[in-house]
């Protein structure tokens, strides 16, 4: 702490709580975009700082990416006994960066049980519909939504439409919209409005009022704009990110 207090993080930490209107803001060093190493910083940090939060019995939930499979694969082993639960169905993505597999891995580090949300991202509404009155998924859904913590990572609007595959048709909508940030399945404008959610199964920003400890883990200077979009537009109390990510917010306005 001493060092962190020299390096300056410490103050930095604080700033960007308070003008991003967080409990707490927690920084390392270098920028997530030119060093792999500080991804795996970043996983470290929300790592530990999750595992100080919770409690055998809680219910954690996790979004899917390269970010948060990170936290993971940082998580040391612990006997906790908490169920983690995916966030969202969020198939489409890479398997080794889908909320299922991510949610099982960090359940075996924590020595606590999972379930599945076998969804695919682009269901169609009578598909969706389907699937959610299925009294398993109803039952998983709720527990999703009674979770103490959700961990999710926070993306580029036009990055993330273009990795989960939207038609170009769709991505130049969103472009038009002003779309720079993405959380959830939702997508969201400078100013954190939501211009489009996906039909998506799961947690809904709706739902995150309710929910205690809302933990986001981001870096590289090129996610600046969305994560502070998203710190205006959804409920969030904890961000995990960089210092690049840091000073760019700082200076902006
Ligand atoms: C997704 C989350 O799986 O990961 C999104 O659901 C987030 O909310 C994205 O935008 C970020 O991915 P990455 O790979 O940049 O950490």
């Amino acid at each position: 702490d001493v060092i962190r207090e020299i390096e300056g993080l410490g103050l930095k930490e604080r700033r960007l709580a308070d003008k991003l209107g967080l409990q707490q803001v927690r920084i390392v060093p270098g920028d997530a975009d030119h060093d792999p190493l500080v991804i795996k910083a970043l996983g470290h940090s929300a790592a530990d700082y999750v595992r100080g939060i919770l409690k055998s019995g809680d219910i954690l939930a996790v979004t899917g990416g390269t970010t948060v499979a990170t936290v993971a694969e940082q998580m040391p082993r612990t006997q906790l006994g908490v169920e983690v639960l995916p966030a969202r169905g969020g198939i489409g993505e890479n398997m080794e960066f889908q909320a299922n597999t991510i949610a099982s891995k960090l359940a075996t580090k924590l020595g606590g049980t999972y379930r599945m949300l076998h969804a695919p991202d682009l269901l169609g509404d009578e598909a969706l519909q389907t699937f959610i009155s299925e009294p398993h998924v109803q039952d998983t859904l709720q527990r999703i939504r009674s979770a103490r913590m959700v961990v999710h990572g926070i993306g580029q609007a036009i990055p993330m439409a273009k990795r989960r595959k939207l038609p170009p048709a769709k991505i130049e909508q969103l472009a038009g919209q002003g779309a720079i940030a993405e959380a959830f399945g939702y997508y969201f404008d400078r100013s954190g409005n939501i211009v489009h959610a996906m039909n998506t199964v799961g947690l809904r920003v709706s739902d995150l009022k309710h929910i205690e400890q809302i933990v986001a883990v981001a870096g590289g200077k090129s996610k600046a704009e969305a994560i502070s979009a998203v710190a205006h537009g959804c409920p969030l109390h904890v961000l995990v990110t960089d210092e690049a990510v840091a000073d760019a917010i700082l200076e902006s306005r």
